[in-house]
């Protein structure tokens, strides 16, 4: 039986051109035995008819705050108090400002304010929306409140421009809430996960990095999230959007790495460094610029801290898994460092290829534990996440046992 059968889920559905989608989602939940009550803002109902979801859902859809028909003119409490989710899809910057401040100026916004009920958000906008710093806040601070959101994803936009903000797909939506209802394969596990790259200064304005954009260590932690992981991210300098998690911390060098890293993992059940800290950094940062001179100048070098190596060392540490970045001898390479840096599992994955690795959107990895080894095949790295964070659930819990 699906985990999402005899659920009874509140579509509330805001107004954009994603709103044609909705009735799709209104579809698929009705399909997986959900009991679905849709309730449109002013404007949705500009895009799509509100029979279209009363058809689809065997429903009345409920538009007005100030009903007198519905009982003791209370629709909002009782909508509230009905729903096991409200899932917003989609959801506008605007709703998910007015979401924000509190505000119920209509039949959904005030639904949400009175709903002790979990609410999850597919927001959908024009990307630069998106990308504006208010929304980002509203965003974030919506995460800050418990609240889900699932995407947006990239691709074309109805508006013509390219970027973050489609709507996620219904399917996918429906599948992230069945794995919220079923509880997912680290339900409640505390997870630290690095990504990006480190900066390593040399000078106020130059610095040594490397090509890792943080896309697979980023899939990785959404993935844990999605599996019911309370996630916590370290982040190298990258620019993407911060992923639906419990706390991200942001660091540039890998000494800051190291500070972040160890001053939380005592507290977590899994590590997975799949950060490409730089494994050198020059002695001293020069504290002014460093001018052009005639002859070589040179460059002294001393090794960084390993953080993998050190959290594996931890007593009564972390089940740790590392990454290994190949450009020869893969499954050598990272058969010496799993057994070198005393992991549980390394994923290993080919870099400086023209696919797969640093900065592509998709990625192969092989991942070793002791006396065991899965492919997990090219595909894009949101996917190969979901499958090797559910390849780690497996090996954390029969270690466990
Ligand atoms: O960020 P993307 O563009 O999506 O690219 C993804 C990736 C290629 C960066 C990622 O999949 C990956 O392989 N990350 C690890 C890169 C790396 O540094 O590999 P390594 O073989 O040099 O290091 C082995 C392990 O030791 C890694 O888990 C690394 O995080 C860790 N390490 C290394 C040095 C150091 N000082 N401290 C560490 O913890």
């Amino acid at each position: 039986m699906s985990p999402l059968a005899n659920k009874r889920i509140l579509l509330g559905v805001s107004g954009g051109i994603a709103a044609y989608k909705a009735a799709e989602l209104a579809r698929l939940l009705r399909a997986e035995d959900v009991g679905v009550k849709v309730v449109m803002t002013r404007s949705a109902t500009a895009f799509v008819a509100p029979l279209t979801f009363q058809a689809l859902s065997g429903q009345p859809v409920s538009l007005e705050l100030l009903d007198a028909h519905a009982e003791a003119a209370m629709g909002h409490i009782d909508l509230a108090r009905w729903a096991d989710r409200i899932l917003i899809a989609p959801a506008t910057a605007d709703f998910i400002a007015k979401l924000r401040i509190g505000i119920a100026d209509e039949l959904l916004t005030a639904v949400c304010l009175a709903a002790e009920a979990p609410i999850v958000l597919a927001p959908a906008m024009n990307r630069v929306m998106w990308h504006n710093s208010a929304t980002q806040n509203n965003v974030q601070c919506l995460r800050n409140r418990g609240i889900k959101i699932l995407g947006p994803m990239e691709g074309a936009q109805a508006c013509g421009e390219t970027g973050l903000g489609r709507m996620m797909e219904p399917a996918d939506i429906c599948a992230a809430l069945a794995a919220a209802f079923s509880g997912g394969i680290l339900n409640g596990v505390s997870v630290l996960v690095t990504a990006g790259p480190t900066r390593e200064a040399i000078d106020p304005v130059r610095y040594i990095s490397n090509r890792s954009s943080g896309k697979m260590g980023y899939a990785v932690a959404e993935a844990a999230a999605e599996a019911g992981a309370e996630v916590t991210l370290v982040s190298g300098p990258v620019s993407l959007s911060a992923p639906d998690i419990k706390a991200i911390v942001k660091v540039e060098s890998a000494r800051e790495m190291y500070q972040a890293v160890m001053e939380r993992v005592a507290s977590q059940a899994i590590f997975i460094g799949a950060a490409a800290v730089a494994d050198y950094r020059p002695v001293a940062a020069q504290t002014k610029k460093i001018k052009k001179e005639a002859g070589r100048p040179q460059l002294i070098l001393e090794k960084t801290d390993d953080i993998l190596a050190g959290v594996a060392q931890l007593d009564d540490g972390p089940f740790t898994v590392g990454f290994a970045a190949e450009t020869d001898n893969l499954e050598e390479y990272a058969q010496r460092k799993l057994q070198n840096k005393a992991l549980d599992m390394i994923a290993a994955n080919w870099v400086g290829r023209p696919d797969g690795g640093f900065d592509h959107d998709e990625n192969a990895l092989t991942v070793f534990w002791p006396n065991g080894q899965r492919l997990l095949p090219m595909a894009p790295k949101r996917v190969v996440a979901k499958q090797l964070i559910a390849l780690i659930g497996e090996r954390f819990h029969a270690n466990k046992r």
